[in-house]
């Protein structure tokens, strides 16, 4: 519940969270309504509410709650203005009746434990049902290190990879999917996450709408035929080819994400790659090799929305082949798809769905490797010379994204269902704040089952040292019933 806290003339004071839906209750107490009230010296208050079912009908509580305020707001001298419950596309208000109502008076009735008519304003109210289980195990994980000439999948830099919470993943997955064989990472980013299950023999589908993650994935978990000699020596020809004359990557990105130098190899390696490859999964193993390179001399903070203004990444390129064994891949499947779409056509045991949180498109953020990776040399614009990216905007960053995701949960033919998602904690930057609401996933996974919730303070430890950036990391586990 939220309470908006205005002066005389009406003019917003300050807007307080009251409550937050806890278990199978919403406290509803007036010492929070009326405490900041009586310190802000606010003449009136608008209270509002959710109804996460979508129905914005009042229930017999709310109409309690709502006459037990009025009454409460009278003694203090407070007046309450509205109640508005809100659900997702609706409102109701209770203006008109608290307005022209005379009947503000509520009739309180012991239940033996009252001892103000405060104590009256808890509503049974069911909101939320799942406990949230912390977990405070600590997770070691290797350096992600280079392999002497090879890039693995996690030597790249990518917002939101799940590499340091694999740990927690995995112990969620062993203690709830009992002996399961195909795990689907949809959203899968690096495929981190698909990668560890796909080492102990697991049959994974992994999926990315996006070419510049397609690529890698094909190449590190799609591969399953691949002649690594030849791939050695194309890597060779690539990193020794000359390139003195500016082309279309260095035109747009060069002094600025890159050196002039880099950026002329760059584009020049890249047209060359069409020019010697052999199949698509050589295509996907050079291109990974280029862009995994291309990350380490970026002139960047780990994304293109802004290059970092001094130049001193100056380091030449150099690509690797990247490391993988292809007799793993063998069963697996690897999609460049939206995921709505796909979920449609597969089934898993176990669905792992990593979707962005916010407004921030991936798209934006990796816009100059989704270009390098495509390759059709589209006009850019503005500083950070982005292309057009209409057609790779992601659902799960706009409003729209709650009802992607029930799409999504409707439609999946699986067994269990884990969910990554951070709800915790808002910014004054709106871009970072969460699109879909703990309370609307619940809702959304209740649909097929019961849900857990999995919550650890993201610690990031290394071998010595141990940093915090003070975040919380979610798993929400649905076990697939109905
Ligand atoms: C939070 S990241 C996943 C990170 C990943 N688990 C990892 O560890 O690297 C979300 C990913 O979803 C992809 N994505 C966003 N919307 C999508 C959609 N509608 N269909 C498929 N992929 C999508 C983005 O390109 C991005 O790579």
């Amino acid at each position: 519940m939220v309470c908006l806290y205005l002066n005389a003339r009406n003019a917003l004071l300050k807007k307080e969270v009251i409550s937050i839906g806890i278990l199978d209750k919403s406290i509803i107490h007036p010492r929070e309504i009326f405490g900041p009230a009586v310190e802000l010296r606010a003449a009136g208050i608008v209270l509002l509410h959710n109804h996460p079912s979508g129905d914005v009908t009042p229930s017999k509580q709310d109409i309690e709650v709502v006459n037990k305020i009025l009454e409460a707001g009278k003694i203090m001298g407070v007046n309450v203005i509205d109640f508005i419950i809100v659900s997702e596309n609706a409102t109701h208000s209770f203006f008109t009746e608290i307005q022209s109502s005379d009947s503000k008076v509520t009739h309180y009735v012991s239940d033996g434990v009252q001892n103000s008519l405060f104590d009256l304003l808890e509503t049974e109210q069911p909101i939320y049902t799942p406990e949230i289980k912390k977990i405070h195990k600590v997770y070691f994980y290797p350096e992600s290190r280079v392999k002497t000439g090879r890039f693995r999948l996690q030597n790249r830099r990518f917002l939101g990879n799940k590499y340091k919470l694999l740990g927690f993943i995995e112990d969620i997955v062993n203690e709830k999917c009992n002996g399961f064989g195909v795990f689907c990472d949809i959203f899968a980013g690096t495929g981190v996450v698909g990668e560890r299950f796909n080492e102990k023999g697991i049959k994974v589908i992994a999926n990315d709408f996006l070419a510049s993650n397609y690529l890698p994935l094909k190449a590190f978990l799609g591969t399953s035929e691949i002649d690594f000699e030849e791939i050695e020596k194309k890597i060779n020809l690539l990193n020794n080819l000359e390139a003195h004359n500016d082309n279309y990557f260095s035109e747009h990105f060069g002094n600025t994400f890159f050196t002039l130098g880099n950026a002329r190899k760059i584009g020049a390696i890249r047209e060359k790659i069409d020019e010697i490859v052999k199949g698509d999964n050589e295509k996907a193993v050079l291109i990974t090799a280029l862009l995994y390179a291309v990350d380490k001399v970026a002139n960047t903070v780990g994304h293109y929305d802004a290059y970092r203004k001094r130049l001193d990444t100056i380091q030449p390129l150099r690509l690797l082949a990247p490391d993988f064994g292809p007799e793993n891949n063998a069963n697996n499947e690897v999609y460049k798809e939206d995921a709505n779409q796909l979920i449609r056509k597969i089934s898993c045991d176990v669905l792992y769905i990593d979707p962005p949180y916010n407004s921030r498109q991936y798209s934006d953020a990796y816009h100059l490797l989704e270009n390098l990776a495509s390759w059709e040399k589209p006009s850019v614009h503005g500083k950070a010379k982005k292309m057009d990216r209409a057609h790779i905007k992601s659902d799960y960053c706009l409003n729209s994204a709650p009802k992607a995701f029930d799409d999504l949960i409707s439609n999946a033919n699986c067994k269990h269902i884990l969910v990554s998602y951070n709800n915790t904690g808002e910014s004054k930057d709106g871009r970072s704040n969460a699109r879909i609401s703990d309370e609307r996933i619940i809702n959304i996974l209740k649909t097929r089952g019961d849900v857990d919730i999995f919550e650890r303070d993201y610690k990031a430890f290394t071998a010595g040292k141990s940093d915090t950036d003070g975040h919380t990391e979610r798993v929400f586990y649905c076990k697939v019933t109905k």
